[in-house]
């Protein structure tokens, strides 16, 4: 189908394509010939740590990011550069700092970068997380920037910089950067290997222009992001922000129709690709019916008899709105007290960035509030709310989704939210019901969930109300539309429309480089900046 688009000329309609992990090989064979896939992260899909009695243990991250990336990874067998953060990380690597990964059915490289512990605290810890995670989010945290952090960003980025060009098998590898870790990275690699084709994601929000404008090195962020051939955001609210912040601060062309930046003599398009996850989920082959993963559930987290189990599953953030959904609980057994003692609210968060004092403050507010609602409400062996502070395999958490007769996830602010779609892909028995944030980027699709303002307690209990009074019929229909968008828009869609952008873009660099030998330039630099742009739109430059 792909071909024939192709052959007459049409742009590819990703949505009339079935996406699965042989569509991505297939573009990959047919439309990047000999292309090595990198990808970026901090975070890595594979932790190594030591136990205590010094064996080791593989741990995979509690991470929207590495949860949609490894599909995909595994389909194209590309290598995946991260940071090596476990404990025996660096007893499991060759001597090349590489291992094979997934280890019980090798498929890619994982190629892991040291950090020294004072380059941690600085890039990650610090410019990353309590810069511009409260920057992007606007969850009401007042995000913290310091000179050192930033240097040790600058720093850090450049190491993954020289590690993406020691990993480069030519001059033309296609590089996914993901996220707010590595803003200055696609720059840093356009500079080493111009030819390199790369795609930046951007997994959190982007903020308004007036937002960003406080942090003291907006233009070298925004300089570093246009160093990529796409920037991609989850929804078009967010790649608009993004253009809206070039626009005012950078002196640049924009192209909107194209939605096309032109800056420093070179394209960047910045498109909106909402990820996903991977449909079938293959999680699903390995749990039993939901009769039984309800029975399971239930008798672990002691959840009496006639009690509906409404979960929420993250990490332990305060973008998450976990205190707020605690909040409407209240609100529910206030306005409706025949509630109490017939729903019990278990709440699984795993620690991250435990050592911020932010974090630190939420897990202890969230402990107290659970406990204060478990002492106004509970009664003999009844607790209204079980908060769960531990990190939860994703075997786990799909066993709890099956369980569950709601799921809340109600973050203040979110790119996208892959809870949501996992929620939906667990549930084959096509019941349960998603309340979901008005302001997650998945509520643009799954517009049958329940959407709710996290900030407006009273609707939110009303909303757990009707969820709590949801007949069979009504959760099973607006389910079953649920998952046929989850289904259509799987992962391997966000992935293939971003290929498939990467190959159209490879194919119009190379038609470039035939024609400028033709079409030398006369004027200044800056007119045949425009004379290229112009070019490419009259190929059909989107
Ligand atoms: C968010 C970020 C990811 C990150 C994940 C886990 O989803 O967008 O980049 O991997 O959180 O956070 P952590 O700091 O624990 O890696």
């Amino acid at each position: 189908m792909l071909r024939e688009f192709e052959k007459n000329g049409q742009s590819v309609d990703a949505a009339l394509v079935t996406w699965s992990p042989e569509t991505l090989r297939k573009i990959l064979a047919e439309d990047l010939p000999d292309a090595q896939v990198i990808v970026v992260s901090n975070r890595e899909p594979y932790i190594h740590n030591e136990t205590k009695d010094g064996e080791v243990e593989l741990v995979v991250p509690a991470s929207g990011l590495v949860s949609a990336l490894e599909p995909i990874t595994r389909a194209c067998a590309g290598t995946w550069i991260a940071y090596g953060g476990g404990t025996a990380d660096r007893r499991v690597v060759d001597r090349n700092d590489r291992v094979e990964v997934p280890p019980d059915h090798p498929s890619y490289t994982l190629r892991r970068v040291w950090l020294s512990d004072d380059e941690y605290q600085g890039y990650y810890l610090g410019f990353a997380n309590e810069g511009l995670w409260p920057l992007c989010h606007i969850a009401f945290t007042r995000p913290i920037f310091r000179e050192s952090d930033w240097e040790a960003y600058e720093a850090v980025n450049r190491k993954f910089a020289e590690t993406v060009v020691a990993e480069a098998r030519n001059e033309r590898p296609i590089v996914l950067v993901q996220d707010y870790h590595f803003a200055l990275l696609p720059r840093m690699i356009r500079e080493r290997l111009p030819e390199a084709i790369v795609i930046t994601f951007w997994h959190i929000p982007w903020p308004n222009s007036e937002v960003f404008s406080i942090c003291p090195w907006r233009e070298r962020i925004l300089d570093g992001l246009l160093g990529s051939s796409i920037v991609g955001f989850h929804t078009q609210f967010h790649a608009n922000n993004f253009t809206e912040s070039v626009d005012r601060f950078m002196e640049s062309r924009i192209e909107r129709a194209d939605a096309a930046i032109s800056y420093g003599g070179q394209v960047t398009l910045v498109h909106s690709y909402p990820i996903s996850i991977e449909w079938p989920a293959e999680l699903l082959k390995c749990l039993p019916s939901v009769e039984e993963c309800r029975a399971r559930v239930r008798r672990r987290f002691k959840i009496p008899a006639g009690a509906k189990l409404c979960v929420g599953v993250e990490r332990l953030d305060y973008t998450k709105g976990i205190l707020d959904r605690f909040h409407a609980l209240e609100e529910l057994f206030i306005r409706h007290p025949e509630m109490v003692g017939n729903v019990v609210f278990l709440q699984i968060a795993a620690p991250s960035r435990g050592t911020l004092p932010a974090y630190k403050q939420l897990h202890e507010e969230c402990l107290r509030y659970a406990e204060e609602l478990n002492q106004r409400y509970g009664g003999g062996s009844y607790r209204p709310v079980v908060m769960v502070a531990e990190h939860h395999s994703q075997l786990s958490v799909y066993e709890l989704y099956r369980a569950a007769d709601i799921c809340m996830v109600t973050s203040l602010h979110d790119g996208m939210n892959l809870v949501a779609k996992e929620f939906v892909a667990s549930r084959d028995d096509e019941q349960g019901v998603l309340l979901l944030s008005t302001f997650a980027g998945a509520s643009r699709e799954l517009l049958e969930a329940l959407i709710v303002n996290p900030y407006d307690a009273a609707m939110m209990s009303e909303a757990m109300l009707q969820a709590l009074t949801m007949g069979p019929d009504e959760q099973h229909e607006r389910m079953r539309r649920m998952r046929e968008i989850v289904r259509d828009n799987n992962v391997y869609r966000w992935a293939g429309s971003m290929l498939l952008d990467a190959a159209r873009l490879r194919k119009r660099g190379d038609l470039d480089r035939v024609t400028a030998s033709y079409d030398r330039p006369t004027g200044p630099a800056s007119d045949n900046v425009v004379s290229m742009f112009e070019r490419k739109q009259a190929v059909g430059f989107r």
